[in-house]
């Protein structure tokens, strides 16, 4: 297990579109998901994309901490899931609000719009496909770390930059939005 560097915004490996990963059984696929998930653990995450940790390849890491689940999200996954060349689609047109955080964005949360309902696809590291559907918190962590595949980052969703907030001020954007996901 290796722990691995994250980037931060401002460098260009955040902005760009990751490389479909061609072969998903390389076991280098398996040993980066693997570091992906300790350096996620360690710094506190609760999700991670391969382009955080300056690579280029559509590789997500995530997990939904059981506190962070929400009334009814009875199918979020327990433990870490790992997912290679992920798609996601959106389940009706209902956006929810919740507060973000980035491991790439330290220090900073925003309250961002996200789909309430998706599915979502892609491979597992033993090559199975993996399909579910999602929704509140867990929905909006696969959201959030696709959106690194493709170069988003989550200040790019906000409504307004005055939806961001220090850390230790970020309950005032709670106060302020009363969000459905208190993320
Ligand atoms: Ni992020």
């Amino acid at each position: 297990m290796t722990l691995l560097k994250i980037a931060k915004m401002g460098h260009p490996v955040l902005r760009q579109r990751a490389r479909t990963i061609a072969d998903p059984a390389d076991p280098a696929i398996r040993r980066l998901v693997e570091d992906m998930a300790q350096t996620m653990l360690d710094a506190n995450g609760v999700g991670l994309a391969a382009p955080q940790i300056y690579r280029d390849l559509r590789v997500i890491v995530f997990h939904v901490p059981p506190e962070r689940g929400e009334t009814g999200d009875a199918k979020a996954p327990s433990g870490i899931t790992a997912l290679i060349n992920p798609e996601i689609v959106p389940i009706g047109d209902e956006m929810a609000l919740g507060l973000e955080g980035c491991l790439s964005i330290p220090g900073i949360r925003g309250v961002v719009p996200r789909h309430r309902r998706i599915g979502y696809r892609g491979l597992a590291p033993d090559g199975t496909v993996l399909e579910r559907e999602a929704e509140g918190f867990h929905a909006r962590v696969v959201q959030h770390e696709v959106d690194h595949l493709d170069g988003v980052l989550f200040f790019d969703r906000l409504h307004s930059l005055a939806d961001i907030a220090f850390d230790e001020e970020a309950h005032h954007l709670l106060e302020r939005y009363q969000p459905q996901d208190r993320g």
